[in-house]
């Protein structure tokens, strides 16, 4: 197997080294007089990282010599700026009571302009405990016991289970599949809408089937919502993961009336691979009166405290060059081709490539078997732990979603292991 590396150039590393705090968006606190230390700043995809030890969720259902490829994190090391970044404001020893300072701010502001051409003014800009939790006090915020939320499935299942756990009725607009390609239902939207259909989930990128929405379908789904007054919260944590040279559309961006209706949840936890730092996230809300119910809900909870570690790694993340997350991307597009290449026809499963992200939607109906059946085959048989399809509610019968982002090394294996199951 030709080994592939990454490795940030000593030319490049020494330049991050020696700007100045300022320029890099750390500010003094997260200045330190060792910060030469990052020179030293490399990467390597193809390095096998050791998780013994971390607490990992992914690894511990890894027993017995199997292969993690679900939960949605990464097997790689963090952006070596935002490890040093963390490095130094910790080894300043000061942990006390601390405010969102404005260069967090100003650092969601100047990514969001940078990555997704998108301008949102400061105020519009809210922080938010965790893109879950903050979907669920939006919730209990715009939404009452016994509203109905829309969620299009095959969808991140928490957006059903934690509606209905907060006693609101979830009605299904499945995703129409046709031809390895998906699409939003809105004759489903026409079919199932009544008065109680209150809020809808929108999941931009698409996990698990990996679509980054056409502007066209947004300003849509905005037109259609709007004109039924229907708020949409737009989860947006996988799209600074856009591959193949597309870019991610933010749903309040597409049109007056989106910014109107639409709440979007963002953070840098998916690709920065940051998910245990939780509550690193942020919501861009620009109606004001929405904005001010969304704030007094947090506050009332006591939930508007971002801890030192979110508000270090976040500025870190978005506020300087994107060598890293840039060879992060080939590197996962050279994963998914990979994937493609060997599963895809095999035994007449079919791969769908994802267009952001690190998640590959196998449809693996033609094999013919019950899900169960399906889950042994991966799980025990290959011993590849992977997430069941069915989990994402209809449409995932006879799907598996596989997590791809690992050193390619690990990924030839596991792909080894499911062909030899295939066959056996
Ligand atoms: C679509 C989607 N939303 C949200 C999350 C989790 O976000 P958080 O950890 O900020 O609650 C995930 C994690 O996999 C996800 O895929």
């Amino acid at each position: 197997m030709k080994r592939r590396t990454f490795l940030k150039s000593a030319a490049a590393a020494g330049a991050a080294a020696v700007m100045p705090a300022g320029l890099l968006g750390l500010g003094s606190a997260c200045t330190s007089n060792n910060s030469g230390a990052a020179a030293a700043a490399a990467w390597d995809f193809d390095e096998v990282i050791d998780r013994a030890g971390t607490w990992s969720i992914k690894q511990r259902r890894a027993t017995d010599g199997k292969l993690a490829m679900w939960i949605a994190d990464m097997d790689f090391r963090t952006d070596p700026y935002v490890s040093r970044a963390l490095r130094e404001r910790l080894d300043r020893d000061v942990m006390g009571y601390t405010y969102g300072p404005d260069e967090f701010f100003d650092a969601i502001v100047g990514w969001e302009r940078k990555m997704h051409g998108f301008d949102v003014p400061r105020e519009w800009v809210e922080y938010a405990p965790g893109v879950i939790t903050s979907l669920c006090q939006s919730y209990l915020t715009f939404t009452q016991p016994g509203d109905r939320i829309v969620v299009q499935p095959p969808v991140y299942d928490p957006f059903k289970g934690y509606a209905q756990r907060l006693g609101r009725e979830v009605v299904d607009n499945p995703l129409i599949y046709r031809d390895g390609r998906y699409e939003m239902d809105f004759e489903g939207l026409d079919r199932l809408y009544d008065k109680r259909v209150k809020a809808l989930v929108l999941c931009n990128p698409h996990n698990p089937v990996g679509i980054i929405w056409p502007k066209e379908t947004l300003a849509r789904l905005a037109d259609w919502c709007a004109a039924h007054e229907v708020i949409v919260f737009s989860d947006e944590i996988h799209a600074d993961l856009a591959l193949y040279g597309r870019r991610h559309t933010p749903f309040c961006s597409v049109s007056d009336t989106a910014a109107r209706i639409g709440i979007e949840f963002c953070a840098p936890t998916k690709a920065f691979n940051l998910a245990g730092i939780t509550g690193t996230a942020y919501a861009i809300i620009p109606d004001p009166a929405k904005r001010q119910r969304f704030h007094d809900t947090l506050s009332n909870a006591k939930l508007r405290e971002a801890s030192i570690p979110t508000l270090v790694a976040t500025i870190a993340a978005y506020t300087h060059d994107t060598d890293w997350l840039e060879a992060l991307k080939r590197y996962l597009e050279g994963n998914i081709d990979r994937t493609v290449a060997v599963l895809d026809g095999s035994r007449g499963i079919r791969a769908i490539r994802p267009e952001a992200s690190f998640l590959v939607w196998l449809d693996c109906r033609a094999l013919g078997l019950p899900q169960q059946e399906l889950m042994d085959l991966f799980n025990e048989k290959a011993g590849v732990v992977v997430n069941n399809g069915a989990g994402y509610g209809p449409g995932g019968e006879g799907f598996i979603r596989l997590n791809v982002g690992c050193p390619r090394s690990i990924l030839e294996e596991a792909l080894k292991r499911i062909q030899d199951a295939l066959r056996a």
